[in-house]
């Protein structure tokens, strides 16, 4: 399956930010490092020019919700940071976020964190064959909200592979058994995006950053995984027991 580099590269490149997402560092050097990461694995950072895209990677700050820019900001303790990376090999595509907290974070950003990880393991756990898109929104949204989080609903996950974004938009609200079956050969992203306020955004004036509209925090786990018939493989977090992980981020 050609997709499984590419997936690997972006788990790799997530795995190894823990030790360089601190308090002191510039957004700007993340974009740097991480597009040093994906080249010397051979990989493509594919959201570069991607839609006209300036980054190599999505770098999204506290109260921006997706498609932050790296730039002269220099991390903050405290700051709840998500990297977002889409990595290319051959023309295959994979897709992954997490989020970090530079520095020690209080027990309510932990908590949101926790959520976002959470939402993104309840939807996986539905998207096996039998269960429907709609399973997995509503699994994503009922987790959210267990943990005082909303989900901001324009954002979707979406079908990956030969192109960064595909059909199906696998959306994180959705009442259970209705939308498409979840089938063998379904290769999609769950990547629910969940804030401590209210859910509605707005685009910053940079163009591309999401902002939440009353300015609360947000934090977002995103995985690339395949259905077989009788397994979901999780293909951006293949070196980590979800078991085990189910309850707390790998870096908690
Ligand atoms: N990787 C993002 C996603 O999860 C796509 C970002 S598009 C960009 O779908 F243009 F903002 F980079
Ligand atoms: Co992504
Ligand atoms: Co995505």
């Amino acid at each position: 399956m050609h997709i499984r580099r590419p997936c690997r590269i972006v788990e790799e490149l997530l795995l190894s930010l823990n030790g360089i997402i601190k308090p002191g560092i510039k957004t700007i050097d993340i974009d740097s490092y991480a597009r040093a990461f994906i080249e010397s694995r051979h990989g493509v950072p594919a959201l570069k020019g991607y839609k006209g895209f300036p980054g190599n990677v999505c770098i999204s700050v506290n109260n921006v919700a997706a498609h932050g820019i790296g730039g002269g900001y220099v991390l903050e303790e405290g700051d709840i940071v998500t990297v977002d990376t889409t990595v290319g090999v051959n023309g295959w595509y994979g897709d992954g976020a997490w989020t970090y907290i530079a520095g020690a974070g209080t027990p309510e950003k932990k908590r949101l964190v926790k959520a976002a990880w959470k939402a993104m393991t309840a939807g996986i756990s539905e998207a096996v064959p039998g269960r429907r898109l709609g399973d997995i929104g509503n699994a994503v949204e009922k987790t959210a909200r267990r943990y005082g989080c909303r989900v901001i609903e324009d954002l979707a996950g979406h079908g990956i592979g030969r192109d960064i974004h595909e059909e199906p938009v696998v959306l994180n609200v959705g009442k259970k058994g209705q939308g498409l079956p979840v089938v063998p050969g379904l290769v999609i992203t769950i990547e629910p995006i969940l804030t401590l306020g209210a859910k509605d955004i707005h685009i910053h004036t940079d163009k591309w950053s999401i902002i939440t509209g009353d300015n609360n925090l947000t934090a977002q786990f995103e995985c690339t995984l395949a259905v077989f018939s009788n397994h979901t493989d999780v293909l951006t977090l293949n070196s980590i027991n979800l078991e085990k992980y189910i309850d707390f981020p790998p870096m908690f």
